[in-house]
């Protein structure tokens, strides 16, 4: 059994893109911007924008957080991503989710200008993606695709299944998998909430990918030997730490590492291939910016 390190590539990842950054700085050209916009308090999404800041100094980047308030409506979001757009200075720029109920979480994305949606989420770059096109792929499928390439992972005519639908992590997987080229050539199938005898499937499964949010929810008796495993749960689960939380994937990993052939931690897995992928994207941005 091998484990999937994404600390591990994601810091080779982060070297790679730092001396690139180096190599700009001593050409005296600008360095790559990306920005990131948070409306509300979410425990959660506060960490993950934090990261994302931090992997922007660690590897020389600019970066900027722009921070609305829980209550902000709608089309002050919009007029926000409108002066994003319009500011030279930013490469790239993403809005975290999830959105407060009063903002239209589809009508904030496709106000974002391709060219700086670094989160791949606009209609335009799905739509490039699922046709094959040269484009900006969501950070955390990007991460795995890294990770599967990186091991030497054979994924050309595997049975690979997902669990669950997400427009950031199940559907584009889903489309990834079984596009032209490596990763990729997998017959796939998406499962989600309303699948019939999930275990029938995954039992099947030469690769899952399970990204639902269950805690523990993948059993050992749902998993044939020597699959692989890829883990995108991150649940935070109440405890008596000093956090108050430990955080746990989709996958109980005592008994399914057991019979793998590779699997992903949690954490250590996809989490830390996320932002290492959001930073390639944000030097590509920049790349077609100044070109
Ligand atoms: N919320 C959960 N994952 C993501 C992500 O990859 N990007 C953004 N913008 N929000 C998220």
């Amino acid at each position: 059994m091998t484990i999937l390190d994404g600390k591990k590539v994601s810091n080779d990842i982060k070297n790679e893109i730092k001396a690139e950054v180096d190599k700009m700085k001593a050409n005296g050209e600008k360095v790559p911007h990306l920005a990131a916009v948070i409306v509300g308090n979410d425990g959660a999404s506060l960490t993950y924008v934090g990261s994302k800041v931090r992997a922007c100094e660690r590897v020389g980047f600019e970066s900027t957080m722009v921070r609305l308030s829980n209550t902000t409506s709608e089309i002050e979001l919009l007029d926000k991503i409108d002066e994003l757009n319009k500011n030279d200075d930013i490469d790239g720029f993403i809005i975290q989710l999830p959105l407060p109920p009063q903002i239209n979480t589809q009508k904030v994305l496709m106000a974002v200008d391709p060219n700086k949606d670094v989160d791949g989420f606009h209609p335009m770059n799905f739509g490039k993606m699922s046709l094959d096109m040269s484009t900006f792929i969501p950070a955390t499928p990007f991460g795995i695709l890294e990770l599967l390439d990186r091991y030497g992972v054979e994924t050309k005519g595997k049975h690979t299944v997902v669990i669950g639908r997400s427009h950031i992590v199940g559907r584009p997987m889903s489309i990834l998998m079984g596009r032209k080229g490596f990763p990729g050539n997998s017959t796939v199938t998406l499962t989600h909430s309303h699948t019939k005898n999930i275990t029938q499937i995954t039992s099947q499964a030469d690769i899952i990918i399970s990204a639902l949010g269950i805690p523990k929810f993948l059993k050992a008796e749902m998993v044939k030997d020597d699959a692989v495993i890829i883990d995108v749960g991150i649940t935070r689960v109440p405890d008596d730490s000093e956090k108050g939380y430990y955080i746990t994937g989709d996958v109980d990993f005592a008994t399914v590492s057991k019979k793998a052939s590779f699997i992903t931690p949690v954490p250590g897995g996809v989490g830390p291939m996320t932002i290492a992928m959001l930073l390639k994207n944000t030097l590509i941005a920049r790349d077609q910016h100044r070109n």
